[in-house]
């Protein structure tokens, strides 16, 4: 016999007596019958105690289990009705818990976030976490498998990526450095190294937004693909999509169960989806009666206003360039127009990727730092990328936790991510 097997094995031990380590979900009695609902962290099994095929010592320590207390099992594995469950032999108490604050009664959510580390344990937040490593696993899957490099992106960058007002400065020995807010810049050198690069990692925001889809600190996956142009990244965009969500909802199909997810939107996730420029965009606005006047970014209302009317995730395209970063390149056939891109989420879940085509010219790119009051000192090196071989470039990020959100159905990215840092809370 195996020392200790998983839960998620338990198929494979039908008729065998195994060893189990895990925590008291729940138990509860019926006459001389004692249940145990253990879970491991792979799943949950029934643990049945009966008088006769359990020792004496197993059953009255039942009586003292309390929920997440952690504990041995023994027993024989049995197929029930397509489920299996645990004869329990004997039990052990490895810790036992006392008043633990998380109980199957409703609690707020900020009793719940206060207690995050705890509620981790809970069947919703363990599918949600489940889900959320499935996603980043197909994300990293698909460009690796496209015969993308990886390319690590610093954290402490000297200089703004996604403009001055959103950034974290941090005291670097006698100097400042800031936190990342994309890995771009560097990725768009990589590019032109590799070929094809993506890049994987925590990005910041110093945003004041309060609002269902803003963290202070968030995952974005990055790729940037040299000679690629506005329409070779919304291709490559679309396919990654739907690799990603096809693959994460096949394979999370319990978990999405579990969450009560109805997944019929989230498998129209295929290509063709659909592009619609900002111009566009702002027709349909209109159409809706929404007042929207040209230049202004889409706000929550207005994404929602828009995703109405498709029932897969679509891009806009072609945002104006003054509301777009310095490194956007303009489009030939209007100078007020930018190379950029957005895919929004279906079901009012907003932009879930940005990106774009980059500027490779180095005068037009001088011209749009002075612009953005960005000191060109501090991008040097970036400038030199359009010295030495520039090409047209392009590439996007996508934030896992947006995506995340809407995959899972949930109000709010807070429960995306294990432990959310917004506005308000930077703990536990
Ligand atoms: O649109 P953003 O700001 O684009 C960039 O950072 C580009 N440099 C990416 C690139 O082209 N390589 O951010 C990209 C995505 C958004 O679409 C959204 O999914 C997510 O990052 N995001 C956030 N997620 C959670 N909280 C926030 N505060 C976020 N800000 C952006
Ligand atoms: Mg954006």
């Amino acid at each position: 016999m195996k020392h200790r097997i998983y839960i998620s094995d338990i198929a494979s031990y039908k008729d065998q007596e195994v060893t189990l380590q895990g925590w008291v979900y729940n138990k509860r009695s019926s006459g001389k019958i004692k249940f145990l609902i253990i879970r491991d962290g792979t799943g949950m099994i029934q643990g049945i105690l009966a008088q006769g095929k359990c020792e004496e010592c197993a059953l009255k320590m039942f009586d003292e289990l309390t929920q997440e207390s952690s504990v041995q099992v023994k027993g024989f594995v049995r197929e029930f009705k397509n489920n299996f469950e645990l004869s329990v032999k004997s039990l052990e108490l490895i810790h036992k818990t006392l008043d633990y604050p998380i109980t199957p009664k409703e609690h707020g959510t900020d009793f719940l976030m206060d207690r995050r580390h705890l509620w981790l344990r809970s069947s919703r937040q363990h599918a949600i976490l489940k889900i959320r490593s499935e996603l980043i696993k197909a994300c990293r899957d698909y460009f690796d498998g496209q015969g993308f490099t990886l390319i690590d992106a610093p954290i402490f960058t000297p200089s703004a990526c996604e403009g001055t007002t959103t950034l974290f400065e941090v005291k670097y020995f006698d100097d400042k450095v800031y936190l990342t807010q994309s890995g771009q810049l560097y990725l768009e050198a990589a590019c032109q190294a590799f070929g094809k690069v993506y890049c994987f990692g925590p990005t910041f925001r110093a945003e004041k937004s309060k609002t269902r889809r803003h963290l202070t600190e968030f995952w974005m996956i990055e790729p940037e693909v040299a000679f690629n142009d506005l329409n070779d990244d919304m291709d490559l965009a679309e396919d990654f999509l739907e690799y990603s969500v096809q693959r994460t909802i096949k394979n999370r199909k319990k978990e999405l169960e579990t969450l009560e997810r109805d997944t019929k939107i989230l498998a129209n996730t295929k290509a063709p989806l659909p592009r619609i420029s900002y111009d566009e965009a702002i027709d349909l606005l209109k159409k809706e009666g929404v007042d929207f006047e040209w230049g202004g970014d889409f706000g929550g209302t207005d994404e929602t206003v828009l995703a109405n009317h498709f029932d897969k995730p679509f891009f806009v395209h072609r945002f104006p360039s003054a509301i777009k970063a310095f490194y956007m390149k303009e489009d030939p056939k209007s100078q007020k127009h930018s190379l950029s891109m957005d895919v929004l989420a279906p079901e009012g879940y907003g932009e879930i990727i940005g990106g774009g085509q980059r500027e490779e010219r180095i005068e037009t790119l001088l011209a749009k730092l002075s612009e953005h009051e960005l000191d060109p000192k501090y991008f040097e090196w970036y400038l030199d990328l359009r010295r030495y071989g520039s090409v047209p470039h392009a590439g996007f990020g996508m934030g896992i936790e947006r995506c995340l959100a809407w995959i899972c159905g949930l109000q709010h990215v807070r429960e995306t991510i294990p432990f959310p840092r917004m506005l308000y809370r930077t703990t536990p």
